[in-house]
């Protein structure tokens, strides 16, 4: 890990609760890695201010559209966080819960071990849908929290197409996600709306702007913006729309 710069070290909050790692060194992610997944786990919500509400939303969304024997794909299920978040809101839920990390599931397998048969893992890359092997159920929700950008974009075409397919007719897709934040001109006002984010954040990171710039800079990954989103949405045969927003963090919904 590099040295820590003026600015990336993790909040005293954030370092007490054994966060600091992954708040203060490569903003990249390494989903595999036992470690970083268990300290991902424990600091969902710091550096994302907005994860707390939006997932709040997204089980009120599920709540009130659940029908009995509706099934929920929970893709890139990560630890379990959003399937015990649904299973609160929706304890009769059934989840297929489907993840490429063995050390995120393991996490999840833990987390969900009092749900009996209600949850089903499967390990699996969701950028080939086609490839994992999905039990046959009646899917009534499809849930994607914070993965897509994982996926480079015709990956992301192809998924979301093979999703319209999956879905019956009063099926619902659920996309909680970071997005690219454009144009790159008004980085200034991202990073000052950045800062305002982060001084009403319950968890606090200890990014400044330019930190926050600075790390969605070095990711190696695909976030799409908002517009793109919408457009794939669209384009995949869905009626979709942006229900949520602040600043780098979307919720959308796509119906049939
Ligand atoms: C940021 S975590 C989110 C986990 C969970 N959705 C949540 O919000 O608590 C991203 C998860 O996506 C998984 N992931 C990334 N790329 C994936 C892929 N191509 N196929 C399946 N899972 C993937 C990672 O292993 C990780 O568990």
């Amino acid at each position: 890990m590099g040295a820590v710069r003026r600015g990336q070290r993790g909040s005293t909050k954030a370092r007490r609760a054994g966060v600091g790692m992954r708040l203060s060194g490569d903003a990249r992610d390494r989903w595999t890695d036992a470690e970083f997944a268990a300290e991902w786990d424990r600091a969902a919500d710091v550096g994302n201010p907005a994860r707390a509400e939006q997932l709040d939303l997204l089980a009120h969304l599920v709540a009130r559209r659940y029908r009995p024997g509706g099934v929920v794909l929970d893709l890139g299920a990560g630890s379990g966080l959003v399937a015990a978040r649904v299973l609160a809101a929706v304890p009769e839920a059934r989840i297929v819960a489907v993840d490429s990390s063995p050390a995120m599931t393991e996490l999840a397998r833990r987390r969900l071990q009092g749900t009996g048969d209600r949850v089903v893992f499967i390990q699996g890359d969701i950028a080939d849908l086609s490839a994992v092997a999905l039990p046959r159920a009646d899917y009534q929700f499809v849930l994607l929290v914070q993965v897509l950008h994982h996926i480079p974009h015709p990956a992301k075409e192809r998924l979301l197409t093979r999703l319209y397919s999956l879905l019956p007719a009063d099926g619902t897709a659920i996309i909680m996600d970071r997005i690219g934040l454009a144009p790159a001109s008004l980085a200034p006002i991202f990073g000052a709306a950045w800062e305002w984010e982060e001084s009403r954040a319950a968890q606090k990171s200890g990014w400044d702007a330019r930190t926050f710039l600075g790390r969605l800079a070095a990711k190696d990954d695909h976030p799409a913006t908002l517009d793109e989103h919408v457009a794939m949405l669209r384009a995949a045969g869905f009626a979709a729309a942006c229900i949520h927003l602040r600043l780098n963090r979307a919720v959308f919904v796509a119906t049939k």
